[in-house]
């Protein structure tokens, strides 16, 4: 079955970007000019998505307004000799066709994902995480929706992180199959680095069927009291395939400051508009840092 439903969930408070999300979503923290939501719904776009449930909190009206229309500000520009502009922001809302539901306790991205079951229905899906961003036009969600067309089950992303940082993330244990593709044999949500099975993290895209749903309420609270998504599919790893694909390549962890910034520098090189002052100036800036040279004797 082609696989055209998206869920997003983007109802987390954003506390490591306080103070700018006081009042601002954390998805809507501009990478340059555009917010991070915006670059995830474009990569599901680009992979042939086109229908996107946005888990949401009561907090955020502005994540659904930025995906709705408004003809105001459109006719604003067209007035002011700014068309070129109005067709890009009215194209916003165009991108898909949009879903809202509302996530009223914060109980865990599991939790999240199953708030999507009535709109998904019996169809497979994938899972979009906004804090990992990529900048590929949707190739690696699209070699998980191809790995799930071939084998009909869940598959996730994953990508090899170094030493500790395990602990930030889900972790699988891998049988190699094939070449970017491994059966999971098992999955930890944040584990110790001494107890993680490997050195690949979950990366935040999925493809799931809609047999996630049985497992997501079957499903304890775990790692902090939450719904853990990790553990559903842990559950379902047990005894049927589930598949992962190792992403090569830059990855963002929007979620971390370091990473926003690195975002930001790297999406202004990938610019027609920035890129030449971008680099200009990175240059300039690398040069006048006196150089550390090693200490003699
Ligand atoms: C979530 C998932 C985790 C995954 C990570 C990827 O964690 O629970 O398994 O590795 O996203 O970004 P969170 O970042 O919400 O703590």
């Amino acid at each position: 079955m082609v696989v055209r439903k998206a869920v997003i969930p983007a109802a987390g408070l954003g506390t490591r970007f306080l103070p700018a999300t006081k009042s601002l979503p954390k998805e809507l923290l501009p990478i340059v000019d555009t917010p991070t939501i915006q670059y995830i719904v474009e990569e599901a776009v680009a992979a042939g998505i086109t229908d996107i449930a946005i888990i949401t909190s009561r907090r955020k009206p502005a994540l659904e307004d930025h995906f709705s229309p408004n003809e105001a500000l459109e006719a604003l520009l067209s007035a002011s000799g700014k068309p070129a502009l109005a067709a890009q922001i009215s194209a916003i809302a165009d991108l898909a066709t949009f879903t809202f539901i509302e996530q009223s306790e914060a109980r865990g991205l599991g939790h999240a994902v199953s708030l999507a079951r009535d709109h998904v229905g019996d169809e497979p899906f994938v899972v979009l995480l906004g804090d990992d961003l990529l900048a590929d036009d949707g190739k690696h969600l699209r070699s998980i929706v191809e790995t799930h067309d071939a084998q009909g089950t869940a598959v996730l992303s994953v990508r090899q992180v170094p030493g500790a940082e395990i602990a930030r993330y889900g972790c699988v244990d891998v049988m190699r199959v094939w070449d970017g593709a491994m059966r999971v044999r098992g999955l930890v949500e944040k584990p110790a680095p001494e107890d993680a099975p490997s050195d690949l993290a979950i990366f935040g895209r999925y493809v799931f069927t809609p047999s996630i749903f049985d497992a997501l309420e079957q499903t304890k609270p775990g790692r902090l009291g939450e719904i853990q998504l990790t553990d559903a599919i842990a559950s379902q790893a047990v005894d049927q395939p589930v598949y992962a694909r190792l992403l090569r390549g830059s990855s963002y962890d929007v979620g971390s400051r370091f990473d926003m910034v690195r975002a930001n520098i790297e999406f202004a090189l990938r610019r027609a508009d920035l890129a030449e002052e971008m680099t200009a100036y990175l240059a300039a800036w690398s040069s006048s840092q006196p150089v550390t040279a090693p200490l003699a004797g």
